[in-house]
Formats: C-alpha cells, structure tokens, sequence
C-alpha cells in the first residue's frame, strides 16, 4: 500500500528569480492557488492522507498555509467571503503534514534522502509540485499506484518531449511490457544527456512511486559533476537489476518550473474560473 507522499520542496527556483527570493517556487499561485496545494490535492485523489514535505530555509510559508489561520478565519466567519477557505480548511482536516527540512540544497535525490525519517520503510509516491498534471480521470498518481499495486517495483512517469529538449531531463532506455502501450521495463536512465547521445525522446517527469530501498542506494551514490545527488542515478542502479518501470500517463503536464509552462497552467486553469 502507498501511504505517504514526499514532496521536495527545498530547492532555490532560481529561474522564477526575483520573486522565489522570499516565496517559494511551490506557493506561486496557478490562478488562485499554490502550485504545492495541486500536489496535496493530487495525492488526496489517490488516497494519500499523510504528506512528508521537505523544504528549506525562507519556505515556511508552506507550513502556514497547511495550518489553521484562526485570525483569518475568525474574521471572515459569517462573512459572504468565508467560502474561499473551505478548500483548503478541508485540505487541512482530513491530511497529517510532516516536514523535514533539507539543510543544504544537494539536489532532488539528496531531498528525498532528507525525507526518509517521514516516510520509513514503506512505498511511497514522490510529486514534484511544479510539474502540475491535468488528468481527465484518475489523477497521475494514482494512476502510477494502481500500476505499483500489480507490480510491486518503482515506477517513474515518461513523457515524450522534443528531442532538443531532452537534455534538460532524465531520461530512460526500455522495452514496451508485453501487452501493453503506455508500460516500459526500464533498461537504463540518463540524467540530462547531451541531445546527440539521448537513448529515447522519453523523459521522466515529476511523479514516481519508489520503495524503501532508494533510500540506502542514495546514501551511499557519489555526488554528480555538480555536487548533486541525483534520483536518475540511484534508479539507474535499481533500473540495471531490472527492477523499474516507466509509465507513459494519461494526461497532461505544465513545467511550471519556467514562466512559459507557468503561464500555461494558468491559461488553462483560468478557463475553469
Ligand atoms: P528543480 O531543479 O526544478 O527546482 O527541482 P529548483 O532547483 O528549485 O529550480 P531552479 O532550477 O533553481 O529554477 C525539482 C524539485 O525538487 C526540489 C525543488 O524544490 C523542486 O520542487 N529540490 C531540488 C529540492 O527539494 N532540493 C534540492 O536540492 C533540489
């Protein structure tokens, strides 16, 4: 059973620069709400109540906005403006938060290093808050559960992207399962290959669903040429056993980590408005 999600929300967001100085990249707002609130929204659609969120220096606006704000609440009680609380007051009610907080920023696979005292040993699912997906029916994570609940192994999300891109993710080599068109037994994953020597257009987005087992491999992988510990990498040693599986969702993604997929998301969630 996948019964927690971590949510690294630690890094700089150094390209939403200079508003991520003193906000963080997961609080900007799509239309009206946080990008991280979509994430915890995603995870409560698939059934996940407890929220590991890692975070960092100048990012405790995120601990206030899953809190109670009694001030705010007392003041607009009775008010015809009390309605804008109730999503996230329901949010609030029916979910545990957890936070650790990631003392020096070494990457998303150190992130999720630094939510292991969160999660224990156990499955969980992983939502990078600034890849916001739209899906018609079953969110992308649940999607990758019910994928994780018949075979057991951690799954990375894929989406194919244009191949002069494919240097800005990680990226996968694999084979179709046999029946299937969206599931691919993962050979080998690339962190941001040069374009040239790309094994696949398949590039692996913000959602995975990973064991308990990532967690020693992570500590004991050698930092990249950037200092980084990277997630691809410590997969990469699981994918090599045979062990991974990428999922092509059904769906869509913003890459809200840039204006231009930002300005996007909030193109298609204002015409819901
Ligand atoms: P990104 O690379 O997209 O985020 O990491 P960033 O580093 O904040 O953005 P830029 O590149 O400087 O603009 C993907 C996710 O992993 C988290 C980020 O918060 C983001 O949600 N992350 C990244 C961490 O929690 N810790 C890290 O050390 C790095």
């Amino acid at each position: 059973m996948v019964n927690k999600c971590l949510f690294p929300a630690a890094g700089y967001g150094t390209r939403f620069l200079p508003a991520t100085k003193a906000v963080p990249k997961e609080m900007l707002p799509v239309v009206t709400k946080p990008l991280l609130q979509y994430g915890v929204e995603e995870a409560l659609s698939a059934g996940i109540t407890t929220m590991a969120i890692v975070t960092g220096r100048g990012k405790r606006a995120i601990e206030d906005h899953f809190d109670n704000s009694y001030e705010l609440e007392s003041q607009l009680k009775g008010t015809p403006k009390e309605h804008y609380l109730n999503d996230i007051k329901k949010i609030i009610e029916i979910s545990t938060f957890t936070y650790a907080r990631q003392k020096k920023m070494l990457g998303l696979g150190h992130a999720i290093l630094t939510g292991e005292p969160l999660i224990g040993d156990e499955p969980f699912a992983v939502i990078l808050a600034d890849d916001l997906c739209v899906c018609n029916n079953d969110s992308v994570t649940l999607q990758m559960i019910e994928l994780f609940n018949e075979y057991k192994c951690p799954i990375v999300a894929i989406e194919d992207v244009p191949i002069n891109k494919i240097n800005q993710y990680g990226v996968i080599s694999g084979t179709l399962v046999e029946g299937s068109k969206r599931i691919y037994k993962v050979k080998e994953m690339i962190e941001k290959p040069e374009i040239d020597k790309a094994p696949s257009s398949m590039a692996i987005i913000g959602r995975y669903i990973l064991t308990s087992e990532i967690f020693e491999i992570l500590k004991n992988l050698k930092p990249d040429r950037n200092g980084e510990i990277q997630i691809t990498n410590a997969l990469n040693i699981q994918a090599k056993q045979g062990k991974v599986l990428a999922y092509k969702f059904e769906g869509k993604r913003f890459d809200c980590g840039n204006f231009k997929g930002y300005l996007a998301a909030n193109n298609h969630f204002a015409k819901d408005k």
